[in-house]
């Protein structure tokens, strides 16, 4: 057995991790404003220069194949659309979290990163395909920050998936949340969650991060929202982009078709344009600079 976390050391696991940048902070509140528009986005952009050239520098590498170069922001903003700029800004000031090596899933360094951004993209997916009434570009957002509490607990759960495996085996009730909650004290949603109000993300985000394996605890007026990253969650680790061990691991809630109306032919459209985004995303991302 695992040395078990206690709320003590939960948060001085969640102070450890580096606050987000003012600027990621402002444009995830933005973002997750219904009356905001691209402008608001753009302003935020303009306003940290070192934003500005990151934005810059992806819009104009390879992965987007663009014939002629792109130097105004608000151009480069609206090119990208407001989740790729909020993806930025994001992986920014956090990529140590997103790409630390998840050892206690057995799990090399970016993977988690490899998975967010998938579950982000399905999430997105999932909202556009369905017509559901939820905002597609707050789905991406929200997918991409769902299992930041990982990287958190990880290191608790180090040599333990022989231990998880032999729990859920042996309790066909249990998902891999009750196996690092017995091992570790917490699970990831909880260590999540902790770290959502360490880093006072908008409600919809936190919410989004404790209740993605159980929406429908969420709260009602963010349930729908959550169920689309739930969705999402599910085709990453279907198409093989799980973080490891607790890979399909975990109970789909089937209360999903309340809000949103996805079939099997739907279902294939999703997961085909989750791998064209992907490849264009992930490219642009670990581009090493500018075209030609
Ligand atoms: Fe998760
Ligand atoms: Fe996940």
């Amino acid at each position: 057995m695992t040395k078990q976390i206690t709320q003590e050391e939960l948060q001085k696991i969640v102070q450890s991790i580096p606050m987000l940048s003012a600027s990621a902070s402002q444009l995830l509140q933005v973002a997750s404003q219904p009356d905001h528009d691209l402008m608001d986005i753009v302003n935020l952009v303009r306003n940290d220069a070192h934003l500005t050239a990151r934005v810059l520098k992806i819009v104009n590498s390879a992965a987007f194949g663009l014939v002629n170069n792109i130097a105004s922001i608000d151009r480069a903003v609206s090119y990208l659309g407001e989740r790729v700029v909020v993806s930025i800004a994001i992986a920014d000031c956090s990529s140590k979290v997103f790409e630390k090596e998840l050892s206690g899933y057995e799990s090399a360094g970016g993977v988690l990163w490899k998975h967010d951004l998938r579950t982000a993209i399905a999430a997105r997916e999932v909202v556009i395909q369905s017509g559901a009434d939820i905002n597609s570009e707050l789905a991406f957002t929200a997918g991409l920050l769902h299992d930041i509490g990982k990287a958190l607990i990880s290191d608790y759960l180090h040599g333990t998936v022989t231990d998880a495996i032999e729990l859920l085996t042996a309790e066909e009730d249990l998902d891999y949340l009750d196996a690092e909650e017995k091992l570790a004290g917490f699970d990831h949603t909880r260590a999540g969650y902790e770290l959502a109000k360490a880093w006072q993300l908008p409600d919809e985000l936190a919410e989004v991060i404790r209740h993605h394996h159980e929406p429908s605890n969420a709260k009602e007026e963010f349930r729908a929202l959550v169920y689309a990253v739930h969705l999402g969650d599910n085709i990453a680790m279907l198409g093989g982009f799980g973080t490891g061990s607790d890979s399909m691991r975990y109970k789909l809630d089937r209360k999903y078709t309340d809000y949103i109306d996805i079939g099997p032919k739907t279902l294939a459209t999703i997961m085909l344009n989750v791998d064209i985004e992907f490849e264009k995303l992930e490219g642009s991302f670990h581009s090493s600079g500018e075209k030609n």
